[in-house]
């Protein structure tokens, strides 16, 4: 297993590309199930969970071809299975983005449930419950989503909670339905907006997307499209966070900063001096940051992607922090590993109270999910001394060559191999 070596103490400067958003990237594949003609995406990152999901793809037999430079083109003329199988869906959740698409296009489905995962048990109650809303028949059997449907009618829909990949599934599935659908308590993410404008390029009739509320008009068939993957801003987030920590003055190229209000607020709060263009951040940290206290909420909100990230910036701070995760149920596996730097941390369910100390010291820490491996990154980054993040394959699930960009600007980060001694 791979493993990063970060000798920490180091001011970042420098600039650097942002790529496309994981979250929106996901669903806009799976979306290419929806029309027998070539989708074409640019801007797609080059990430473990985008290779799984192509992976995927391919199984149910989607042609795709890499054009280069984060272009990839869709084929799902010749689809030819219905299954999602165990052995894929197991290592990604996300592949439940299937479910919908299968089921809208070609009336059936056969999707393994994803089980848990390190951050929570995370169902998929409210995806299946608003397919049998638009006339599917669906059963659980030998831990598969078997799903029919001559064709999906639309219906009015309100989910239990905000689901993201929730309010994804069923955009997908409606906009093949007949007649008219209205998801209520809908996902506000921009990830959200993304896969919406696409398969608006695509065919379909939507409305709303980016409220609670979206009006979808079932259409007979889609057509292909081509389409710019929007940016990433946990990513953006990610790296704000970075240089909050460490210190320096760094430069976001490909970011929208209008999807970014909840985290900007957060990391201006802290003392990161921020300037922002229309795809371009500058951070800028030239004192201790300082205690930022913030509860983690559905977008608009602050995004409980960032949580881990900016929990490592409050180690470091002067005062102390409360953080809520309001989201996921366990979402703090990342403290114990900070602590071993010597951040001060108390966990009491979904709160945790951070006591900032003048210094971390560096220390082999364990990932244990995606977000938490960018966390534990970052307090390496300004820690005393050398820290080794093992286990990091967790980090190229959804950071595209993190320790590249870290590199230049101007990180003493290196990759050791899984085989290295
Ligand atoms: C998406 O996950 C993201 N993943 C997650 O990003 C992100 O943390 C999450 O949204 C919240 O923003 C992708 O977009 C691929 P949810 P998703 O459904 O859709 C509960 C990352 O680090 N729930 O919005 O799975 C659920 O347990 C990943 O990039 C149900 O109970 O999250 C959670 O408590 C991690 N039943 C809450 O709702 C359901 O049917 C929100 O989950 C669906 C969700």
């Amino acid at each position: 297993m791979d493993k990063l070596l970060i000798r920490g103490g180091r001011r970042l400067k420098g600039e650097i590309a942002i790529s496309g958003a994981k979250n929106a990237a996901l669903p806009i594949l799976c979306a290419s199930l929806l029309t027998p003609d070539t989708l074409v995406l640019e801007n797609v990152p080059e990430l473990r969970d985008i290779g799984t999901t192509l992976c995927l793809l391919e199984r149910l037999g989607v042609k795709y071809r890499n054009g280069g430079g984060h272009r990839v083109e869709l084929d799902a003329s010749q689809v030819d299975s219905i299954e999602a199988p165990y052995d894929l869906v197991k290592t990604m959740r996300a592949s439940i983005l299937v479910l919908g698409p299968l089921l809208a296009r070609f009336g059936e489905a056969r999707v393994s449930l994803p089980g848990g995962c390190a951050i929570g048990q995370r169902p998929v109650d409210q995806h299946i419950k608003g397919l049998a809303a638009m006339g599917a028949e669906i059963r659980i059997e030998h831990g598969y989503v078997v799903a029919r449907a001559r064709r999906l009618k639309g219906t009015t829909m309100r989910t239990d909670m905000v689901t993201v990949t929730g309010t994804e599934n069923l955009m997908m599935a409606a906009v093949l339905a007949e007649g008219r659908s209205v998801l209520e308590n809908a996902a506000r993410e921009p990830e959200v907006v993304d896969l919406a404008e696409l398969l608006i390029k695509m065919g379909a009739h939507i409305e709303g997307h980016g409220t609670d509320r979206i009006i979808i008009d079932g259409v007979e068939r889609l057509h292909g499209a081509t389409h710019h993957i929007a940016p990433d801003r946990i990513e953006a987030g990610t790296f704000l966070c970075a240089v909050g920590a460490a210190g320096g003055d760094i430069v976001l190229r490909h970011t929208a900063a209008h999807a970014m209000g909840a985290i900007l607020d957060k990391l201006r709060e802290a003392g990161v001096e921020i300037e922002e263009g229309g795809d371009w951040i500058r951070a800028r940290m030239r004192r201790r940051p300082r205690a930022t206290s913030f509860r983690t909420l559905e977008y608009p909100g602050f995004p409980t992607d960032m949580q881990a990230q900016l929990m490592a910036l409050d180690t470091l701070a002067e005062g102390t922090s409360v953080i809520v995760e309001n989201i996921f149920e366990n979402r703090y596996m990342h403290a114990p590993e900070l602590s071993r730097m010597g951040a001060q941390i108390e966990v009491e369910g979904d709160t945790a109270v951070v006591t900032g100390v003048a210094s971390l010291s560096g220390a082999t820490v364990m990932a244990t999910d995606l977000r938490a491996s960018a966390s534990l990154v970052i307090a390496g980054l300004a820690a005393q001394g050398e820290t080794i993040v093992d286990r990091i394959y967790h980090l190229d699930r959804g950071y595209e060559r993190m320790e590249e960009k870290l590199c230049a600007l101007g990180a003493d980060i290196q990759r050791l191999s899984g085989n290295a001694p």
